[in-house]
């Protein structure tokens, strides 16, 4: 029997194992996605698609017209310049991450992740054979600790990989840690990349701010960004990287070799996608509706310490006063009937639960009862 190549070997499969569907009547507080169906105009631009005979190869870096109208959003929503030409959509962004890294990257570079990240960054930076190198972020509010990255760089480091705002810990780096973190890859001859797939979700006074929108930030950031958060569109896998043009050549080469390009009929519904503002503003308000219920039952709980989301739809939440374990908690929730993500599952989680509260009000609203029948006596 062929051996399968040691790449894989102890790669993790970050938050897999909690994200399997449970039993029936298991209340999920687990899942990422969105509890929004996709906008209707961009179903229909979809079938639409399908019809019009959009089922051929295509431009690998997606339409032109779709490469110009993610352009002018970028440009208009968050001050970021890149030319149609240097736009490639991809199949999710969690693809255009890939080739990001491949580009940015070569085996043994080390990348700084803001501990605790994304379960996916990690296992992905290894398969390519690049060095995750973990940077704690602050304890008391999840923002990065400038000194403690800048402390990180070695002669090995080539990227720095930001997420805000971030999944799981709902923070939003500040205009000012954004510009310090490009003045600190600017100073070593760094890349950034800057994946802001919850860009629209941000529930503070201060603005989602990109590297790429800031002075010395535009020539060494590669933006990641995609449809499937704000807009519902999960399953469509429907992503997009903006970046100087080196970059972008590099980041076309990778998609012609491998996933050639999204579904050609996809790519009129992405496009009537970034129009839907009325959607998205509708699902924001619903999350902060959600976010608020959720914030305000776990608040009574005893043990549990919530520091309040800033942006996504996640709770990132300090279960060491319980006296369990996050695997405790995590294991006892759902003998309670609750499934959620213990977070030591990823590097820096130890003690904290993920939850997400992206699905609706009365699965919101019938967790917290489980939850406060089971821990409080
Ligand atoms: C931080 C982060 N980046 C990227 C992705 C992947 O998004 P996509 O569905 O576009 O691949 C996710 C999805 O959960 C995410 O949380």
């Amino acid at each position: 029997m062929p051996r399968v190549s040691e790449r894989y070997d102890g790669l993790g499969v970050g938050f897999a194992p909690y994200l399997q569907p449970p039993g029936n009547d298991v209340i999920r507080w687990t899942v990422g996605e969105p509890g929004f169906d996709t906008p209707n105009e961009v179903i229909d631009a979809a079938i639409q698609g399908l019809k019009d005979g959009k089922t051929k190869y295509t431009r690998g870096a997606g339409s032109l017209e779709l490469c110009s109208e993610v352009s002018s959003y970028l440009n208009e929503k968050h001050g970021i310049k890149y030319s149609p030409e240097d736009i490639i959509i991809t199949p999710g962004a969690k693809q255009g991450l890939l080739y990001s890294f491949l580009i940015t990257t070569m085996p043994g570079d080390e990348v700084i992740l803001l501990a605790p990240s994304w379960a996916s960054y990690e296992p992905m930076l290894k398969i390519i054979e690049a060095v995750p190198v973990h940077v704690p972020v602050r304890k008391d509010n999840f923002h990065p600790d400038l000194s403690a990255i800048k402390n990180a760089i070695t002669e090995k480091t080539k990227m720095i990989l930001l997420n805000s705002p971030c999944n799981p810990t709902g923070a939003v780096f500040t205009p000012y840690e954004i510009q310090e973190i490009v003045n600190i890859a600017k100073e070593n001859d760094l890349w950034i990349v800057s994946d802001e797939i919850y860009a629209r979700l941000v529930w503070v006074d201060y603005p989602h701010v990109s590297p790429a929108s800031l002075p010395g930030g535009m020539e060494r950031t590669i933006v990641v960004n995609g449809w499937s958060k704000s807009w519902a569109m999960t399953g469509m896998r429907l992503g997009f990287l903006a970046g100087p043009p080196d970059a972008m050549k590099a980041a076309a080469k990778s998609q012609a070799n491998s996933a050639s390009h999204v579904p050609t009929f996809l790519m009129d519904a992405a496009k009537v996608a970034l129009k839907c503002d009325k959607d998205v503003e509708k699902f924001n308000k619903e999350y902060l509706k959600r976010r608020k219920i959720m914030v305000e039952g776990l608040s009574q709980i005893p043990g549990l310490r919530i520091t309040e989301p800033e942006g996504a739809f996640y709770v990132f939440v300090d279960v060491t006063g319980t006296g369990m374990s996050d695997i405790e908690f995590a294991n006892g929730a759902l003998e309670a009937g609750v499934q959620l993500i213990p977070a030591s599952l990823i590097t820096g989680g130890e003690g904290f639960v993920r939850i997400s509260y992206a699905s609706d009000e009365e699965i919101i609203n019938e967790g917290l009862i489980r939850l406060k029948k089971w821990l409080i006596k």
